[in-house]
């Protein structure tokens, strides 16, 4: 096992009705901005319940932060929050919303709300954060991680860039994690979260072997709930809580660190796929099953043992040669997420090696040249890859 130095503060609350406990996790006197994202949590009543949970604390809403959330739109909410002299910022909605939250959590400890110096915390990875307004989440759609995890990812529209920060400062104070919130999603992103949480887990898991045997075996547990869970909670049309309990909390476990510690990463599904979502708007988890059945193939190698393990223990995959076994790992992931209508072909979405091309040069343009846990992924590699998805 590596040596790690884990910690996460975020204080999770659970299950069903949660939301009421909302005014006990706050201090008193705490004035808070709401920042939600479209119109989904007005419509299905959460806003409704977070308001009425705050009691007689002065609060405010922020709406509109979009999927893929944007420095342009995350400036709005700081300049409200600096104007109105807020101190809490409270997230209601899925990985877009909590990500811009700890963004503008950050840029509202920046003097005035310039957006030049805001986004150089996010193109620094978040390394220049040296203070941060204290968070809070409702979480609506369970997908990132973000509810338990001290990153986000940022689009800046202007330069098309997406790009990751994080800091210790970032971790929300508390999530509020109710699973039945989950019920008013779409098909597409019950399925969009399924396959995030099985992407995180991938990127912590299929490396090489450091002999990490509970790390290994925890996200083995995870990956073969999502399989288990995954096509009946996307095919349902009367959501199940004990399945959407199992849902929430995979995604949770499967990025807020645990896995993570003491195992070598990978991540260069999650940077190809970032550059994806910022050229042609694919979902974020939809970039993903592109891009990592393809890795899988191209790094075959030097991810080996880990593919072997794979086959082994998540399908149970024991006959055959090697190469044979680890061909139908790759085909059966695969399927994985075709059956959760997640297409596994950048064709799917009418690109080809044009876009192959423009992707490299992107990451090319933002130093992503060396990736993987062996940074051996160059943009000869990365082109290799997206070549192996069209
Ligand atoms: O905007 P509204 O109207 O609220 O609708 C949203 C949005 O259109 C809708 N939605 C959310 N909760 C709902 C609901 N619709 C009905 N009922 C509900 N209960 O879902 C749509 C997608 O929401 P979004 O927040 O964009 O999805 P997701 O949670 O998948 O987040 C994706 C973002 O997170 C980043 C991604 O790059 C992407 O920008 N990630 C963040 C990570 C992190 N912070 O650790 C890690 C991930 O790898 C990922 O990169
Ligand atoms: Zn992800």
């Amino acid at each position: 096992m590596l040596n790690f130095d884990f910690s996460n503060p975020t204080r999770i609350v659970f299950g069903e009705g949660v939301i009421a406990k909302l005014g006990k996790l706050l201090p008193e006197a705490a004035q808070v901005l709401i920042v939600v994202g479209g119109s989904s949590a007005e419509k299905n009543g959460t806003l409704a319940e977070v308001r009425a949970a705050l009691g007689t604390r002065r609060h405010a809403t922020f709406s509109g932060i979009e999927p893929n959330p944007t420095l342009e739109t995350a400036m709005r909410a700081v300049a409200q929050f600096q104007d109105g002299g807020f101190d809490f910022l409270l997230a209601v909605g899925g990985g877009s919303v909590i990500d811009a939250v700890k963004f503008i959590a950050a840029a509202v400890r920046l003097p005035g709300a310039d957006p030049a110096a805001a986004w150089e915390l996010v193109r620094k990875g978040g390394r220049g954060v040296a203070q941060a307004a204290p968070l809070g989440v409702v979480l609506t759609l369970p997908a990132t991680g973000s509810e338990m995890n001290n990153g986000g990812v940022l689009t800046h529209a202007a330069e098309g860039a997406k790009l990751p920060f994080s800091s210790r400062l970032l971790f929300p104070q508390f999530a509020l994690l109710d699973p039945t919130k989950t019920y008013t999603l779409p098909a597409r992103q019950l399925a969009n979260g399924v396959v995030d949480a099985f992407v995180h887990t991938m990127e912590q898991y299929l490396t090489y072997p450091v002999d990490a045997r509970v790390q290994d075996r925890f996200a083995e547990g995870l990956l073969q709930t999502l399989i288990e869970i995954g096509p009946r909670v996307v095919a349902s049309d009367t959501p199940d809580y004990a399945d959407r309990a199992n849902l929430v909390w995979s995604a949770t476990l499967a990025l807020n660190g645990l896995i993570g510690a003491g195992v070598p990463q990978d991540w260069s599904t999650h940077m190809i796929g970032h550059e994806l979502t910022a050229l042609y708007g694919i979902d974020h988890a939809r970039t993903l099953a592109v891009v990592l059945p393809a890795m899988m193939d191209a790094r075959r190698e030097q991810k080996h043992a880990k593919l072997l393990q794979y086959a082994e223990r998540v399908w149970g995959i024991t006959e055959g040669s090697e190469e044979g076994r680890i061909n139908a790992a790759i085909t059966q992931t695969r399927n994985f997420f075709e059956g959760l209508g997640v297409p596994t072909r950048l064709s799917a979405y009418d690109l080809g090696a044009d876009a192959a091309d423009a992707v490299v040069t992107q990451l090319q343009k933002h130093g992503m040249v060396a990736l993987s846990e062996h940074r051996d992924i160059d943009a000869a590699k990365a082109r290799e890859i997206l070549g192996l998805a069209i």
